[in-house]
């Protein structure tokens, strides 16, 4: 499994530079390994690319030169090919009259390379993705550029968003497949990009396409047409949504931004339309299997799911999404499918649902992303409402996809959630004061090599996420386990001073006791919990309140992860080998 790129094109008549150069910025998040741009210039077209971040890459190659009104950008995030200049995006075709930038895996590349290469073409990337700019060029031979561009996308197999641009013409050519592409329109300014975040900036008249659009981008004028179906219409959407609350501020990093931001988060995330959350009590109560589907951090939102509802009487399956098609056996018309997503767009996700949906599965699903291909192929949806994530490590969406498995609880048990109490325990827990502490328990931390974690119930699931946000951000190696499995192996490897963090919940006694066994190995123990205790070696005091602990106990091993990575020199936003959507299986 891999994860994806970001990609934007522009055509008008303003600076085309400026506006990719800023919009690639805000697609970052996507890969960071490489970065390329293409523009025309005189009947030419003129690449610049190579390893880094974009902003290395455009104080070495300076990308606002130059100035052009038609541009393509491409920041990578490697699957076939390494990093290396040669394989960053734009690619060319032989006579350099095409530059492609894509996002997606081109599944029958080698076929098609192998055929191009009879046919004399010459290629100077190991990227599956290259493959593409020379189709076109072999079908030019004999067809315009756009049908040649239409014959080259009906031969590909695998996920794709492409965007085209040739020397003669002042126009953009893209497709996409199971691979995210919007488009925005302005007055004489045409956009495409691999999300809406990218293109906010400059335009808030969006166009979210379907699988086997194809579109031809001029100023000012968009034409589509799906591939299968045939000519179609797609609807202009207005979307507002302030773009300063997208921005870092006065923030270090984005992370540490958007974790302040949970109070509000968990807020909004509450305020549902009735009628759909009544849709969503319905189908559960209805359903004869229901399956809860998600991957990483949203696997962890689904496992919450599981035990919250577990607690109102209703059986789930939590599983997680690339491990779904092991089950397609036991899916029917009666079985709901729970589906969590911060982006919409995982592939292993999408897969499952697709799949699920076959067997005649419902449907349901818990988005972020407005417009994104989950809230598409749903049969229902509800929106987290967490405003954009930029963040690799996901921490506001996490808290407001709990918020949403709570809500399902109270409706499900006609118990009240105390929505102004939570909020207020929320941000005293993002005070200064606490932050400070958890800052002095990195200290304490940083520079160890494992870090174990431990809890039951609903504390279990709070250890395993805080041990995926220390490893991501911080490659500290931390593993988490029910309290009381612990015991039945690892323990093994816990010796003196070996960093131990304990939730405590609903079953304290039964916890400390798994504490104890820990300590008598030698475990420096951190426990996260109302009271202090005597085998506490360091005390994080959140309150114990029920379900709503999933919220309390996570936010201060957020903030840890956060403080543990910058103290050991990483960039939490951008972690090694991540980016955030996972756009291919
Ligand atoms: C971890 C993280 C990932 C995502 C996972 C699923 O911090 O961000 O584990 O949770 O890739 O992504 P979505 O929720 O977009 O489907």
């Amino acid at each position: 499994m891999s994860k994806m790129c970001g990609i934007i094109g522009y055509v008008g008549n303003k600076n085309a530079n400026e506006i990719i150069l800023k919009g690639i910025k805000r697609l970052e998040y996507r890969g960071y390994d490489s970065v390329g741009v293409a523009f025309v210039k005189d009947g030419k077209i003129i690449i610049k690319k190579d390893v880094g971040r974009i902003d290395e890459v455009h104080k070495k190659l300076n990308f606002l030169e130059p100035e052009s009104n038609i541009g393509l950008a491409h920041t990578r995030w490697a699957t076939h090919g390494s990093v290396t200049k040669g394989n960053a995006h734009p690619h060319l075709d032989c006579n350099e009259k095409i530059a492609i930038v894509h996002n997606g895996i081109i599944e029958n590349y080698q076929e098609i390379k192998e055929f191009l290469k009879k046919r004399g073409h010459e290629f100077k990337s190991q990227t599956d993705s290259e493959v593409i700019a020379h189709l076109i060029e072999e079908f030019s031979r004999r067809v315009d550029f756009e049908n040649a561009c239409k014959k080259a996308f009906s031969m590909l197999q695998g996920s794709f968003a492409v965007l085209v641009i040739n020397k003669d013409e002042e126009k953009i050519i893209g497709i996409r497949k199971d691979s995210p592409l919007v488009i925005g329109i302005n007055e004489n300014e045409s956009f495409a990009a691999s999300d809406i975040y990218a293109l906010l900036p400059f335009t808030r008249n969006l166009i979210f396409l379907h699988n086997y659009d194809f579109v031809v981008l001029e100023k000012g004028k968009v034409r589509i047409e799906n591939l299968i179906e045939g000519k179609v219409e797609r609807e202009v959407e207005r979307i507002d949504i302030n773009v300063e609350e997208t921005d870092k501020k006065d923030f270090h990093h984005y992370m540490i931004k958007e974790i302040l931001e949970e109070a509000d988060v968990f807020e909004r995330a509450l305020n549902q339309d009735e009628l759909k959350v009544k849709k969503f009590i319905e189908e559960i109560k209805k359903a004869k299997k229901i399956f809860l589907v998600a991957a990483g951090t949203s696997y962890h939102a689904c496992l919450a799911g599981s035990y919250l509802l577990a607690k109102a009487g209703i059986f789930t399956r939590p599983i997680i999404a690339s491990e779904f098609n092991n089950f397609l056996n036991a899916i029917d018309e009666d079985t709901l499918i729970i589906a969590v997503s911060q982006s919409g767009e995982t592939a292993d996700v999408l897969e499952a649902i697709r799949k699920a949906k076959e067997r005649k599965a419902k449907i349901f699903s818990i988005v972020n992303v407005y417009g994104s291909s989950l809230t598409r192929e749903s049969d229902e949806f509800l929106l987290i409402n967490a405003g954009f994530e930029i963040s690799v490590a996901a921490t506001k969406t996490y808290i407001a996809e709990l918020a949403i498995f709570l809500l399902l609880h109270s409706k499900l048990t006609n118990k009240k959630i105390n929505k102004e109490e939570i909020k207020a325990k929320i941000l005293d827990l993002l005070s200064r004061s606490r932050r400070e502490h958890i800052e002095k328990v990195a200290e304490l931390l940083k520079d160890k090599q494992h870090v174990f974690l431990i809890g039951r119930g609903l504390e279990y699931v709070t250890a395993l996420e805080a041990a995926l946000k220390i490893k991501e951000i911080s490659y500290i190696h931390a593993e988490a386990f029910p309290g009381g499995e612990i015991k039945h192996g690892t323990i093994a490897l816990i010796e003196k001073d070996t960093p131990c963090i304990v939730f405590v919940g609903e079953e304290k006694e039964k916890i400390l006791s798994n504490t104890e066994e820990l300590k008598a190995r030698g475990g420096f123990i951190i426990g996260v919990s109302e009271q202090n205790e005597r085998i506490f070696d360091i005390w994080i005091k959140v309150p114990q309140d029920g379900e709503a602990s999933l919220i309390y106990q996570i936010i201060p091993m957020q903030l840890l992860a956060y403080r543990l990575a910058v103290l050991r020199g990483f960039d939490p936003d951008k972690p090694r080998n991540l980016a955030k959507s996972v756009t291919v299986l």
